[in-house]
């Protein structure tokens, strides 16, 4: 599973690092930081709330 930030649309929200800290980082204005990798299995679900909390429809699960 991989994650990608949309930067365009995220808004500042942190609702996917509250959920998840381990999958999302913030940048210093709360921003989500660019992420491009694989999840590992054992986060695949936090990955999952985090992005399904974002209200931006900022996070891409591919
Ligand atoms: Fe941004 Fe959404 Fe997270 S707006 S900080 S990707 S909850």
């Amino acid at each position: 599973m991989k994650v990608s930030i949309d930067t365009a649309k995220c808004a500042g929200h942190a609702r996917c690092n509250a959920l998840a800290p381990e999958v999302y980082d913030l940048d210093d204005d709360g921003y989500a930081l660019p992420l491009d990798g694989e999840i590992p299995p054992e986060l695949e679900e936090k990955a999952r709330d985090g992005a399904e909390s974002c209200p931006e429809r900022a996070i891409v699960l591919a």
